[in-house]
């Protein structure tokens, strides 16, 4: 039993071997990548072993052993293993072990840092973790700024935050006038240079809060959500859609004309890595259309996804021009390797985060900051934040960057090899060229009467052109719109049945022009192999032809 004043390592090394039988027993029940069953089984499986029908919360507890090990086994049992290649839906990476361990020693020091009396080597950590991020990126790590966060949702806010605190002071009225206008920030650019510094003081905050609202948020339609939660959030109601070209790449051109009709001070919010293709937005011509915008611009690029592509040397180039955004979010909890959460967000310097500043008394009184006691409350809306950068900087000593760099190299070939085989099969079709590790592909059943094809065995012809799209491109334009409609639910229809069995993860999104439903493998385990990939494929056709012949008549 824990005792106040205790140290816990004793009680922890005990537990600890408890959690990792519970863990290996747990993965056993479960066989398979997820359990099966669907939600209900799921439930109810919870819900015994949180002790229904008696209270979650008994009078008398089980004792730590027990209810550690048999909770640990139920969480296992009923999780999705992203360390099954079979698991392969999301940006959900099975973590490194050193990180896992690392992340231990961090909850059992419970750290946090937004005083440096509570955290006064996590404090370090995390500035140095950033400043070798930041070297990544391309910053100067002497002088970029930056903080660990929960994810890229949150590192996208931050962007936001800081870039519409920049562009709203830029575009804030000039004393004397009553509204928002080009003078405001012509004026300011004269004054202060396009990256206009300090507001003047007569400036209310109110018109401030007035010209940050009106800004235009520019973000192209593959863009993650957040951006645009972010928005609202901050109050940015003008979110401008930029579109895509056919490779999910922000269109240029399109963000020009979107520019152009703006001529104000504006936040451009670019992606290196979608979310359902991995397409990397052409940054450095991203980079230079902001640059020559008359009024300043907030480039964040949401990097959340292809941040790790830094790690690899056949890759890293694909990022080019990251270098020159105003702000970037990265996430390792994707292709990082780390247990959520390991975001993070970088600035190439100071400018913007007086946005965050605060002095408080019980946390960072400004004479003990000025005798080096540093507090990183100024760098998070969060107050307590615990050093999420260990894990980060132990799993940068223990692989170091050619390590990372081959694991992201594995899953992009593994991504490569997932292309081949979607291409090589007549049933399936992929939607988008592989950038990064996502494959984004559909299911096309065969006609109505037409038996699926035998692809067992044999090496599949490959025309060039999927057979049964082929076939739909010449139905009539009502059998067409049946058979659209009938491909959707098909191709959910595969996930489902995945899913309900525990057979495997397969994500689903819409994609195309008439935002059809489809099918992803987002490959983030360098554990994988092509057979693995080759073989969840397999199973994915083999569903759907199983399907599409169950559902006709
Ligand atoms: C491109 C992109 N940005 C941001 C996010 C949000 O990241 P998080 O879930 O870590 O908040 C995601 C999540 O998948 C993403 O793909």
């Amino acid at each position: 039993m824990t005792r106040p004043g205790h140290r816990p390592a004793d009680d922890l090394r005990a537990l600890l071997a408890v959690t990792v039988d519970a863990l290996d027993a747990g993965r056993r029940d479960r066989g398979g990548p997820l359990p099966s069953g669907g939600p209900a089984d799921v439930r109810k499986a919870v819900l015994a072993a949180l002790g229904e029908p008696g209270p979650l919360l008994p009078p008398r507890g089980d004792g730590e052993a027990a209810a550690l090990g048999a909770l640990t086994r139920m969480l296992s049992a009923g999780s999705a293993d992203p360390a099954d290649p079979l698991c392969a839906a999301h940006l959900h990476c099975p973590p490194l072990a050193v990180a896992v361990a690392a992340d231990l020693a961090v909850s059992a020091l419970n750290p946090s840092l937004d005083s440096w009396d509570q955290a006064p080597a996590g404090t370090t950590i995390e500035t140095e973790v950033l400043a070798a991020l930041a070297d990544l990126v391309g910053y100067d790590p002497t002088r970029a700024v930056g903080t660990v966060t929960t994810g890229g949702t949150e590192s996208n806010l931050m962007g936001l935050l800081l870039g519409g605190h920049v562009a709203g002071r830029a575009a804030a009225p000039a004393p004397g006038s009553t509204a928002a206008s080009p003078r405001g920030w012509l004026g300011q650019l004269s004054h202060h240079g396009r990256h206009g510094a300090r507001p003047p003081a007569s400036r209310a905050p109110a018109s401030r809060s007035a010209a940050t609202a009106a800004l235009p948020v520019f973000c192209s339609a593959a863009g993650h959500h957040s951006v645009r939660r972010g928005a609202e959030l901050l109050g940015l109601r003008r979110i401008v859609p930029v579109e895509v070209d056919a490779a999910h790449r922000m269109d240029v051109q399109a963000l020009r004309s979107a520019l152009a009709r703006h001529p104000g001070p504006a936040l451009v919010v670019a992606t290196a890595g979608t979310t359902d293709a991995g397409a990397i937005d052409p940054l450095a011509e991203i980079a230079e259309l902001v640059r020559a915008h008359p009024a300043p611009v907030w480039l964040h690029v949401d990097a959340a996804h292809g941040g790790g592509a830094l790690f690899s040397r056949r890759l890293a180039e694909r990022l080019a021009g990251l270098a020159q955004a105003d702000s970037v979010a990265l996430d390792l909890h994707k292709l990082g390797w780390q247990p959520a959460p390991a975001g993070i967000f970088l600035t190439p310097s100071g400018r913007g985060w007086d946005r965050l500043d605060a002095e408080v008394a019980y946390l960072n009184p400004a004479d003990e900051t000025i005798a080096g006691y540093t507090s990183l409350l100024g760098r998070s809306l969060r107050t307590t934040r615990r050093p999420d950068a260990f894990k980060i900087a132990v799993t940068f000593r223990a692989l170091g960057r050619e390590r990372l760099g081959a694991m992201v190299d594995t899953c992009h070939d593994l991504a490569r090899h997932a292309a081949r085989v979607v291409t090589a099969d007549p049933r399936l079709e992929l939607a988008a060229p592989v950038t990064l590790s996502t494959v984004l592909f559909r299911y096309l059943p065969p006609e109505p009467g037409e038996h699926p094809p035998d692809t067992g065995g044999g090496t599949p012809e490959h025309t060039g052109v999927p057979r049964h799209a082929d076939r739909a491109r010449h139905a009539s334009r009502l059998d067409r719109i049946d058979r659209i409609d009938r491909i959707d639910r098909l191709n959910a229809a595969i996930r489902s049945r995945l899913l309900e069995e525990g057979a495997a993860v397969v994500g689903r999104t819409t994609a195309g022009p008439h935002g059809a439903v489809h099918l992803k493998l987002t490959l983030l385990n360098p554990n994988a192999t092509d057979a693995d990939v080759s073989a969840l494929l397999a199973l994915v056709a083999a569903t759907g032809d199983q399907l599409a012949a169950e559902r006709t008549p």
